[in-house]
Order: structure tokens, then C-alpha cells, then sequence
């Protein structure tokens, strides 16, 4: 070796030096990926002092629409959108923007036609069977995150989520890291408890925790979101955020746990004006009301054309084409308003038509219009989301704090499905398919802490 080193020239053994430094950072790199264990070896310095290893909790406020965080003093909010990296415009729910389809797709990266759960509630087209935020196995397809980290021997909690509860691979919902959802639980308790996680021996500290918070979807739903009380269930959750940043704080971990905070979707006035009746279509074609699984913000039809009709593709498209002839042609009080569709027909960037569960003909209904079958029901005005994504009342808030988030940055809007990968990367684990970009962590994450 020693004579190797002398049959360099001083110029040469200076470039070999650099190579062995490219060479060195390369390796750190990739180990900072984390595609190995957490903690193997490498040598390079350690952004996880006290846990040791990358954690990250996901925090979810349902309906907690994009500018919420502009109506009142939120510290906590702001806190981490200065420390960390935010979606500049809102977090883009999946279509259609309901809480059950969008929770589902962040945990599993995948549109509602792959992940299944194609609204809140839905009739089987074949089958008739009905799911209603049910938790038979069947209906939750995919791979969420919980059950990639179960699978690949991580330890997940989860305080609340949709489909959480549904045992599948390694998970099973275990006592202790999976509650049953109880809406009775203040939000103090539930932080309390995420917070506890932290105090158990460090090699049980969970790597992965996720936690729900149902406001200010409740008051948007009750009051529409421009509502003093919706201000004040801001105000509320901006509180809770801050339990969990001083709990963190108090046991020097605020830096070392990567915090994603996050809601599902938006919210939008919605009021009785503003409506479209199904009976008012009847001079072009009638539609009995056992057509049609959902009004609104989505308008779910499936004719049932019985055994003796042969041709039922051929019978929809002729309901769509007169229903859509009806709806333009004026003489429907706000008929421009909706639009309807073969599902196959439906703009490719809702990616809403690869299942089978999602009805046949499916119905766009216009940013914060209602679809009734007749003028009997009497509603008030409230608040209502689940309307095409492109709104951007529909859009909602995503924050990422902590060592891989670099601070006070900004990235463009992003589509929910692209969470998934972002967490696996985080935590080193390896991703289930999903329709996330794998290039998409590289925007988003920085491969070292900042310093
Ligand atoms: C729900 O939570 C409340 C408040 O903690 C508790 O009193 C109640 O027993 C819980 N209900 C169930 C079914 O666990
Ligand atoms: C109005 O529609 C509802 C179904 O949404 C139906 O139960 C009711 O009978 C209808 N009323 C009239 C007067 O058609
Ligand atoms: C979404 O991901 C699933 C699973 O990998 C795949 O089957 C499907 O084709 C993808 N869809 C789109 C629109 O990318
Ligand atoms: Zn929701």
C-alpha cells in the first residue's frame, strides 16, 4: 500500500482524494435514504440524537380548507409552516373530495378507483352490497401506511384514521396502537395519548403515528365555512397543534420528529337556491329516485334496467345524452350547473373510472350546488365538500416539519396521492405500488438534515 501511495504524483493522488470523497458522500447519500435499516452503521453524523431513528407523526384536520389558516391568529400553525415546508397553494384532495376516499388515498397513495373506497357511501354496482365507512376487509384495498410498516417490521400507531380499524398483512389493529374510533374522545385526550408514545423505552417508540382531529369539518358542515364558530374550531385545532409541539418540545424531540400536518379537503357553502331538481327533467325523461345512490356533491346513478334489457350500456348513454340535452337547455332552474357522464367518460384527471363499484353514470355537480330529486326536502344553508377537485374550495393544507423538511420553503400545490412515498422515503421503507411520482420526494425532501 504503502509503496502504491508513492507512485502517485502529488497532482494525481490529490484527484484520488477527491474521488474518495465523491465517493464518501455518495454512500452517506444513500444511506441518508434510508433504503437499509434506520440504524446501520455508516458513520456519517446522525440527525436523530434522542429517538435514534426517523419518526414521522401525521397529523389530520378534517375539512380544514386552505386559507382557514388566514381567519383568525393560528401560532401553532404558523409556527410550523416557518420551520418547515408547505404546500404553497393547498393540498389537492382526490376527486371525489370526501373524508373516507381522501384519508384512504394519503395512507395509500392510490386514487379511489384502486384503493376502493369510492365515496363515503356507496351501492355495489353487481354485487348490491352496500358500504357505509363499514370494516369488512373487502372493501379496503391496497397497501396503507400502517400496514407497509407493519409489514416491514416498524412499529405504527394509529389515533383515528379511516380504515385504521381494518385488519390486513401484519396489522391487526393491535390493542393499545389502534383505538376504535370514539367521536367522545376530546382532543386534548387524543393528543395526550400520541404524546405518551414517546415517554415508552426508545426502542418502542413508535416509528410511525397518525392522528385525526374531526374540526373543523363538523362546524364547516353545520354553519358553511364562513362562520364565526368555523373560526373558532380554527382556533381550536391551531390550540392542539401547540399541545403537541410544547409536548414534543418538553421532551427535546420537536426536531427530530418529522410532523405532516394535513386535512382531507375543503369546504363550500352550499344553499337551498342554489339547487338542481331531478324532477324538473321530467318532460325530456323521468328518473325514479331507486336510480340514483347519491344527490350531492356527486350525483351516483345506476339505472336498474332489469334482466330483459340487453343492451344497459347502450340505455345509459341515451339517460346521459337526454339528461345532459335537459340540463343545457335553459329551462332547468341552474341545469348548466351539472353535467353528467358514462363514468368511462369522465375527464381522465379525476381517474375515477377503473372500478367497478363507481356507478355508471356518474354526475358533476358545479362548485356548491345541491341535487335534490324534488322540491319537498327544506334544507338551510350549510356547508358541503366531496365537489370536483379542481376547486379551489375543495383544496386543503399540507405542512411538513422536521429534519428532512427544509425550512420556510414553499413547493407548488400536489395532489394528496404523492404522501405515501413521501412517508416510505422518511421511514426507509420500501412503497407498495401506488400512483405517487417516485421522483416527487426528491421536491419535497432534503436528503441530509439542515444544519
Ligand atoms: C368513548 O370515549 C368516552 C370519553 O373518553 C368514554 O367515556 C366512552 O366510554 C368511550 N366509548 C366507548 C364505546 O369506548
Ligand atoms: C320527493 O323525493 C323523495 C325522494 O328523494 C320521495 O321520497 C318523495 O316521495 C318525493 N315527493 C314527491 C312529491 O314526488
Ligand atoms: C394507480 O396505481 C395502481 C397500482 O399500482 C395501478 O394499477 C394503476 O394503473 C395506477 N393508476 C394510475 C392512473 O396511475
Ligand atoms: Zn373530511
Amino acid at each position: 500500500m504503502a509503496k502504491t501511495k508513492h507512485l502517485l504524483s502529488p497532482k494525481l493522488s490529490l484527484t484520488f482524494l477527491s474521488l474518495l470523497i465523491v465517493a464518501a458522500t455518495l454512500a452517506a447519500a444513500a444511506a441518508t435514504k434510508g433504503v437499509d435499516s434506520p440504524s446501520s452503521k455508516t458513520g456519517r453524523p446522525r440527525p436523530f440524537k434522542k429517538l435514534n431513528k426517523p419518526v414521522v407523526l401525521m397529523i389530520s384536520c378534517d375539512g380544514f380548507r386552505f386559507g382557514y389558516q388566514f381567519k383568525t391568529d393560528t401560532p401553532n400553525i404558523d409556527l410550523l409552516i416557518s420551520g418547515g415546508t408547505e404546500a404553497k397553494s393547498g393540498l389537492i384532495p382526490v376527486f371525489p373530495s370526501m373524508t373516507f376516499p381522501n384519508h384512504y388515498s394519503i395512507a395509500t397513495g392510490l386514487y379511489p378507483a384502486y384503493h376502493g373506497i369510492i365515496m363515503n357511501k356507496f351501492t355495489d354496482p353487481i354485487t348490491g352490497e352496500v358500504f357505509n365507512k363499514g370494516l369488512d376487509q373487502k372493501w379496503w384495498l391496497g397497501e396503507p401506511l400502517w400496514v407497509t410498516a407493519a409489514n416491514q417490521g416498524r412499529k405504527a400507531v394509529t389515533l383515528f384514521w379511516p380504515g385504521s380499524e381494518v385488519p390486513k398483512g401484519s396489522w391487526t389493529c393491535p390493542k393499545g396502537l389502534c383505538p376504535h374510533y370514539n367521536s367522545s374522545v376530546t382532543f386534548e385526550e387524543r393528543v395526550d395519548t400520541i404524546l405518551s408514545y414517546f415517554d415508552l423505552p426508545g426502542s418502542e417508540i413508535p416509528d410511525f403515528l397518525m392522528l385525526y382531529f374531526d374540526q373543523p369539518d363538523k362546524e364547516g358542515h353545520e354553519y358553511g365555512p364562513d362562520d364565526p364558530r368555523v373560526t373558532s374550531a380554527v382556533s381550536k385545532v391551531d390550540k392542539m397543534i401547540g399541545r403537541v409541539i410544547q409536548g414534543l418540545k418538553k421532551r427535546k424531540i420537536f426536531d427530530e420528529v418529522h410532523v405532516i400536518l394535513l386535512g382531507d379537503h375543503g369546504m363550500v357553502a352550499n344553499c337551498d337556491k342554489k339547487t338542481i331538481y331531478i324532477d324538473d327533467l321530467a318532460d325530456s325523461i323521468k328518473i325514479p329516485a331507486d336510480w340514483i345512490d347519491a344527490y350531492s356533491p356527486v350525483l351516483a346513478m345506476n339505472p336498474r334496467w332489469g334482466k330483459d334489457v340487453k343492451n344497459p350500456g347502450e340505455k345509459n348513454a341515451e339517460v346521459v345524452a337526454k339528461m345532459n340535452k335537459a340540463l343545457s337547455s335553459g329551462k332547468v332552474e341552474n341545469g348548466e350547473f351539472l353535467q353528467v357522464y358514462l363514468k368511462e367518460k369522465l375527464p381522465k384527471r379525476l381517474h375515477y373510472s377503473e372500478s367497478s363499484r363507481i356507478p355508471p353514470i356518474v354526475g358533476m355537480v358545479g362548485e356548491g350546488l345541491i341535487v335534490r330529486q324534488n322540491r319537498t326536502d327544506a334544507h338551510e344553508c350549510y356547508g358541503d365538500h366531496g365537489y370536483d377537485n379542481k376547486y379551489f374550495s375543495m383544496r386543503s393544507i399540507f405542512i411538513g416539519h422536521g429534519p428532512r423538511f427544509r425550512r420556510g420553503k414553499k413547493v407548488p400545490s400536489f395532489e394528496n396521492v404523492q404522501i405515501y412515498n413521501v412517508v416510505a422515503e422518511i421511514l426507509g421503507l420500501r412503497p407498495a405500488p401506488n400512483n405517487g411520482s417516485s421522483l416527487f420526494t426528491r421536491n419535497i425532501l432534503s436528503p441530509f438534515k439542515e444544519t
